[in-house]
C-alpha cells in the first residue's frame, strides 16, 4: 500500500476507536482563533499527542487537538482543529495535509479554513476579514505529488473552483445578517516561516495576491482532490512587507487576531449555521 495513505489510514483506525462523534463540517482554526471553541457545545476532544503518527503543531498559541460539538444555536456538529500542522515546522506537504484528509474520512464534506495572513492589497486594513476567492499556492510542493492515491482522488484534479461559490454567497449572506463587513481576494501561501521581504510583497501583488500566509492552500488542494466543498476566510493581522512601515513579527499578529475574534466567531457561527442549511 502506498505509505502515505497507509498513514492515514493507521491515524483513522486510531481516530474511529476513539470517537463516535460524526462530524457535518470541519473548521481549521488560525494564529489567534482558537478562542473559537468557548463557543462550542463541546462534546469530545482528541489531543493531536493521541495519535499515533499525528504530526503534532509547535507554534506558539497552537493549542494541538480536535474539537467535536455542536456549533451555533442551530446546533451544527462540526469537527475544529484548535491548532493547525505548518509546512515550515519541517513536516512534508503529505503531513500537513493528513489531518484535514482525516477530518474527510471521520465524515465531514465541507471544509471551512481560517487564518491569519498579511495584508497585500493597499485598501486592506489589519483587523479586516477577507472571504478568499481563490488561492495561489506555486511556492509550496503540492501535496498531491507523489505515488497517485485513487481512494483518495483523481490523478490530474481540478481546481478551477476551489473555494464554492456557492459557500462563497452563504458567506456573504451571513456576514450581512450579523454585520459583519468582509473585503474579499486571492490568498498566497508561501513556506515560511519568515516574513517575506517588500519586494516578494510587491511581486505577489502582481502575480495577483491580495493576502500572504504561511497555510491553507495545500489544505484546500488536498480537500478539493477529495471533493470537499470548501470555503475560507483570513483575518488580516497585519500589512504585509514594506506595505507597513513597521517591522513584522508574531505577536502583532497574534494580537490583531485577538482583537477581531469576537467579530470572527460571530462571522464564522452564522456563515456554519447557512451552510449547514439550518
Ligand atoms: N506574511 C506571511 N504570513 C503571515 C503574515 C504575513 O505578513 N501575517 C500573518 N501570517
Amino acid at each position: 500500500m502506498n505509505t502515505v495513505y497507509e498513514k492515514l489510514m493507521k491515524c483513522y483506525e486510531q481516530v474511529e476507536k476513539k470517537i463516535s462523534f460524526r462530524p457535518k463540517l470541519a473548521l481549521v482554526l488560525g494564529s489567534g482563533l482558537g478562542d473559537f471553541c468557548d463557543t462550542i457545545e463541546i462534546s469530545e476532544t482528541l489531543d493531536y499527542g493521541e495519535i499515533e503518527g499525528f504530526p503534532k503543531s509547535t507554534v506558539l498559541g497552537h493549542k494541538g487537538r480536535f474539537v467535536f460539538g455542536y456549533c451555533g444555536e442551530k446546533r451544527v456538529p462540526v469537527v475544529v482543529m484548535q491548532g493547525r500542522v505548518h509546512y515550515y515546522e519541517g513536516y512534508s506537504v503529505c503531513d500537513v495535509v493528513l489531518p484535514t484528509r482525516l477530518m474527510k474520512l471521520m465524515g465531514a464534506k465541507t471544509l471551512f479554513l481560517t487564518n491569519a495572513a498579511g495584508g497585500i492589497n493597499p485598501s486592506f486594513h489589519a483587523g479586516d476579514l477577507m472571504l478568499i476567492t481563490d488561492h495561489i499556492s506555486s511556492l509550496v510542493p503540492s501535496p498531491l505529488v507523489g505515488e497517485k492515491i485513487e481512494e483518495l482522488g483523481v490523478r490530474f484534479p481540478d481546481m478551477s473552483e476551489v473555494y464554492s461559490k456557492r459557500l462563497r454567497s452563504l458567506i456573504e449572506e451571513a456576514a450581512a445578517e450579523v454585520k459583519v463587513p468582509l473585503v474579499r481576494g486571492v490568498y498566497i501561501q508561501t513556506s515560511g516561516p519568515n516574513y517575506e521581504t517588500p519586494a516578494e510583497i510587491r511581486a505577489y501583488g502582481r502575480l495577483g495576491a491580495d493576502a500572504v500566509g504561511m497555510s491553507t492552500a495545500i489544505e484546500a488542494m488536498a480537500a478539493r482532490h477529495m471533493g470537499m466543498e470548501i470555503c475560507g476566510i483570513s483575518c488580516i493581522s497585519n500589512l504585509a512587507a514594506g506595505i507597513s512601515s513597521n517591522p513584522l513579527s508574531h505577536k502583532e499578529v497574534q494580537e490583531t487576531a485577538d482583537k477581531a475574534a469576537p467579530m470572527f466567531r460571530r462571522l464564522v457561527t452564522a456563515s456554519i449555521e447557512k451552510i449547514a442549511g439550518k
